[in-house]
């Protein structure tokens, strides 16, 4: 078996800025640790699982670090395969195609690098082998109705799990049942794929594609390859009830924190160095006081330094960031090399996803209303930002290095 992850490049990611602006997004810190490494540990812990290559435009300089740390950290072959231009969903994945079917492996795993889910990646591969005639079996999972038209909806046969029908994020209501961007594929699915690919190019050339295609090689997996695969009897769903969210905009990476703490505890384990609420992440050299009281769903970050008196919950604190006595961070992401003054607030006020229900569905809130104000419902420091003493910021976006001089409530702070 392999893996294949995919990650997009610099000019996805727009959401998650301004956090995007310093780490490139499938490397950003969640519970401790890359997002996209949360991906990596699940491939690994199956013995069957033997590559993983990562995919997208970033440059290799960007990814080659964490690739080198990631060989290190697993016992399993790691690669980065750079797309010259992004190339969509399918373009990257067939034009990597003799990568992935080097040494014949039985089947892949492909999984969006922006989701976060307890992946249950033996069950899907025990679902797909089951059945005989698969080429795709999706990950799915249920949303509302309302929620449902931002994804790829599908409508499967009840007893055999085939999938009838699939549209991609469909203008009216179709089905509840949602693409997790969790798949395992068969090698066989590389013959669909060419077919798809010579379609693909005919348009463009002929100049059929209309704008959908701004590279010969682009392709997009689900609207080329799953689209046309359903009602073929080749393609299907395993329904799971497992959590499992998207990692778009920087509010989700608070949520997408809160469950991988819960999922991750045996990294929790450093000595409490002052109260922790459950669950917390706390780097090794990050210097607390012992009066802070930290949690629940707090990572800190290494070399973080935090005061007296202060309170830190559901939140994520970047590498040496400071926060300093008494202030208060809540539904907040502070920024590396940021600092919060004495007695400050900085502060988000979300809507809460019901931890009961495994889609947390706070993800889609856009960064800017309709009428164009600014919508988010918690706050972010950028890097080296510094929030002076006695401050009050509330659902504020701040762009790195600003030095703010008051306090601000919904705004975004250029
Ligand atoms: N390599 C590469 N090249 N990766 C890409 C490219 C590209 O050009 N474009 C997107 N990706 C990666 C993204 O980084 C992300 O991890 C994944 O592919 C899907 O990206 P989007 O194109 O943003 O799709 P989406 O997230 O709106 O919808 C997809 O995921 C949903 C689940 O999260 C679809 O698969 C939906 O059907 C699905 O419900």
């Amino acid at each position: 078996l392999k893996a294949v992850i995919l990650i997009g490049g610099p000019q996805k990611g727009t959401r998650f800025r301004p956090l995007s602006l310093d780490t490139p997004k499938p490397l950003f810190p969640i519970a401790g640790v890359p997002l996209i490494q949360h991906h990596i540990e699940a491939c690994a812990k199956l013995e069957e699982c033997k590559e993983i290559l990562i995919i997208g435009s970033y440059t290799t300089a960007h990814m080659a670090q964490f690739v080198s740390d990631m060989q290190k950290e697993y016992p399993i072959i790691i690669r980065y395969l750079q797309e010259f231009t992004p190339l969509g969903t399918g373009g990257g994945l067939y034009l990597f195609r003799d990568q992935i079917r080097a040494g014949n492996p039985s089947a892949f795993f492909l999984l969006n690098g922006d989701v976060c889910a307890d992946f249950g990646l033996k069950e899907l591969w025990t679902f797909h082998n089951e059945r005989s005639d698969a080429l795709v079996t999706i990950m799915g999972t249920e949303a509302t109705r309302q929620q449902s038209v931002h994804y790829g909806c599908m409508v499967c046969d009840t007893v055999t799990k085939a999938v009838n029908h699939y549209v991609e994020k469909p203008n009216s209501y179709v089905s509840t049942l949602i693409n997790c961007g969790v798949y395992v594929c068969s090698l066989q699915v590389f013959h669909t794929m060419a077919d798809a690919f010579q379609r693909k190019q005919d348009g463009f050339y002929s100049g059929t594609n209309g704008n959908s295609s701004p590279h010969p090689g682009y392709m997009s997996w689900e609207q080329d390859v799953l689209a046309p695969l359903a009602g073929t009897k080749k393609l299907y769903a395993m329904q799971v009830t497992s959590w499992w969210s998207q990692v778009k905009t920087a509010g989700s990476a608070i949520y997408a924190n809160r469950h991988y703490l819960e999922l991750h505890r045996e990294r929790q384990a450093v000595p409490a160095p002052c109260h922790i609420l459950p669950d917390v992440f706390l780097h090794p050299t990050a210097i607390v006081d012992s009066t802070a009281v930290i949690g629940p769903n707090v990572s800190i970050g290494a070399g973080v330094t935090i005061k007296a008196g202060v309170r830190i919950k559901e939140s994520i604190v970047l590498n040496h960031a400071t926060i300093n006595e008494h202030a208060l961070v809540m539904y907040s992401v502070v920024g590396q090399d940021a600092s919060v003054g004495e007695w400050s607030r900085v502060e988000g006020t979300p809507s809460d996803p019901d931890p009961n229900k495994p889609f947390a569905k706070m993800d889609n809130t856009p960064l800017f209303n309709s009428d164009g104000r600014l919508n988010p419902s918690i706050t972010i420091l950028g890097a080296s930002v510094v929030v002076p003493a006695e401050t009050i910021l509330l659902n504020s976006i701040v762009l790195p290095h600003k030095h703010l001089t008051r306090s601000f409530k919904h705004e975004i702070i250029l």
